[in-house]
């Protein structure tokens, strides 16, 4: 496998029927899809993904939302995936994000901004093994 990301469309994208122009988005920017799947996480399982904002003070918010329906998750593959996803997702924040982004289009807030991206090659080798196993990976 060469260079990969790890993603996750976000419950209230899932909610508002925005999955497939999400994936379109990607796939047009250059993506392969390794893996992906519809699950729905508990609150443990959330916190334990986002364990590294536990002392910020959204952590109980972003683990109530993200487990509050079903998600998206996926390992994407692409040449310096993760720079180039977290170009094509644009910022945290909706309100900055640039022109033309996933978040700038489909974000409705700074907590609610419809998609999550690995922020290194470490972190994206972890969250993909969080999510998947090796048999689930093509
Ligand atoms: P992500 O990890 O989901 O890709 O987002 P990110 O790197 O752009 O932002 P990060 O700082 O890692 O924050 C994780 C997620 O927490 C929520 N958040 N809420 N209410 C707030 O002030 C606040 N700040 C962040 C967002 O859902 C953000 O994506
Ligand atoms: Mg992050």
């Amino acid at each position: 496998m060469g260079n990969i990301t790890f993603t996750m469309i976000k419950p209230e994208a899932v909610e508002a029927n925005n999955i497939g122009g999400i994936i379109r988005m990607i796939e047009d920017d250059g993506f392969r899809i390794v893996s992906l799947k519809k699950v729905q996480l508990s609150k443990q399982r959330a916190g334990e993904f986002y364990a590294v904002h536990k002392e910020r003070p959204f952590y109980q918010e972003l683990v109530d939302y993200m487990s509050g329906g079903p998600i998206i998750a996926a390992v994407l593959e692409k040449d310096n995936a993760v720079a180039d996803f977290r170009e094509l997702i644009g910022a945290t924040n909706p309100a900055d994000a640039a022109e033309g982004t996933i978040r700038k289009i489909y974000a409705t807030s700074l907590a609610e901004n419809a998609i999550h991206g690995s922020d290194s090659d470490d972190n994206a080798k972890i969250e993909a093994n969080f999510h998947f196993s090796s048999e689930e990976r093509f």
